[in-house]
Parts: C-alpha cells; sequence; structure tokens
C-alpha cells in the first residue's frame, strides 16, 4: 500500500480514536484503553508528535504517538512512543515501521535526547530499541521496555510516563 506520513491535523482525532481501538482490539496484552490515552495525552497538551499515515485515498491508515516521561535522575527531553497502531487490514505491510522511523527523525529534530517504549523486543531491536536494566519502568516483563538513546549518556533510574496513560 502506498502510504503518505503527515503530523495529525484539526478534525483527524475522531478517525485516530477509531484506528486505535480497532488495531488493539483482538490484542492480548491490550486492556482496550489505548485510544481514550491518545484522546487523553491530546487534551492534556501531551501529545509532543502525533503522526498519521494516510492512503492514497487520504483515509487514515496509521497513527504514532509521542509525549513526554520523566526520569528519576532529572534526564530531561526523553519521550515515550506509543501507542501505535495499523488497521488490521494493513498490518505487517511497513506501515508501522515507516511511522516508526520518521517519528524517531522528526524526535530527534524536536530535540529529543531519547525515547522509550514497551513493546515487543524482536520487534523494536530492528529500529535500535534494546532493554537497559539500569532503566526500569515497574510492572510489565523487564525486557519489554526498552529505550533508545539519540544523545548524550544513557540515563539510569525509573520512568513515570505522561498521566494520560492512566
Ligand atoms: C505493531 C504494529 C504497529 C506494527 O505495524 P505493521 O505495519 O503491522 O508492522 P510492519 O509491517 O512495519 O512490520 C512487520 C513486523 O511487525 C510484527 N508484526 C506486525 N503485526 C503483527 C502481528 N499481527 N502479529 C505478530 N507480529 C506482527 C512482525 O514482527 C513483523 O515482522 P516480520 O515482517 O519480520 O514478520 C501493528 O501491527 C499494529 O497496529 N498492531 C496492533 C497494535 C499494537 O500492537 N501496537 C503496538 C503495541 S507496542
Amino acid at each position: 500500500m502506498s502510504i503518505a506520513i503527515r503530523p495529525e491535523q484539526p478534525g483527524d482525532e475522531r478517525a485516530i480514536h477509531a484506528l486505535t481501538e480497532a488495531a488493539f482490539r483482538d490484542m492480548p496484552y491490550s486492556d482496550g484503553d489505548e485510544q481514550h490515552v491518545v484522546d487523553r495525552l491530546r487534551s492534556d497538551g501531551d501529545l509532543v508528535l502525533s503522526l498519521v499515515a494516510t492512503n492514497m485515498d487520504e483515509a487514515i491508515v496509521g497513527h504514532i504517538a509521542f509525549s513526554p516521561v520523566t526520569i528519576s535522575d532529572g534526564t530531561p527531553n526523553w519521550y515515550g512512543l506509543g501507542p501505535v497502531s495499523v488497521i488490521p487490514s494493513a498490518q505487517r505491510g511497513g506501515i508501522g515501521a515507516a511511522l516508526i522511523e520518521r517519528g524517531i527523525a522528526d524526535m530527534r529534530e524536536l530535540g529529543a535526547r531519547g525515547i522509550v517504549l514497551l513493546g515487543d523486543p524482536e520487534y523494536y531491536a530492528r529500529f535500535g530499541f534494546e532493554h537497559d536494566p539500569q532503566l526500569a519502568y515497574p510492572g510489565p516483563p523487564a525486557a519489554y521496555f526498552q529505550r533508545l538513546v539519540l544523545e548524550g549518556k544513557a540515563p539510569t533510574g525509573r520512568v513515570g510516563y505522561a498521566p494520560g496513560f492512566g
């Protein structure tokens, strides 16, 4: 599928909500809240970067969100990647990878020093993400919490997500 990637615009909100709901609906690790997370991040002003992938008809077929995180050692300018969603009928066609690569590049431009995420290590290793035992996010299995250093030293400590994650 040929796609274009652009920042979210006013009017995209409902399509992003529906897409996120559809993408996560059958995922065993989903708590069914991901579409609301995106809405809350937006209304809290924490949606630092929100990109959509559109098809030839300009329908939204993919989305990725980035929001600020805190790190207990005080390292600034780190962000959380996610949720990231691709419509079920178009999954495994490279749209997710295109959104992640563009998102990382845009976050670098915005001055991000690093990015964290929760996800399948086998998938995210290809973008340079790795688990670092020095950087903790309590709760999920440790290996699923990964980070990508863009600039400076690797931070250590505990990570806190934006309130929109609940
Ligand atoms: C995860 C997601 C964003 C990836 O986007 P995508 O466009 O499907 O993925 P890509 O085509 O870029 O990459 C394909 C890789 O994704 C993984 N993958 C994608 N969909 C998968 C699925 N349904 N089951 C298992 N692995 C899957 C595979 O590792 C695959 O690698 P391979 O091609 O070497 O087998 C998308 O599948 C999605 O929306 N999933 C549901 C929501 C979700 O889980 N989001 C991420 C939570 S961390």
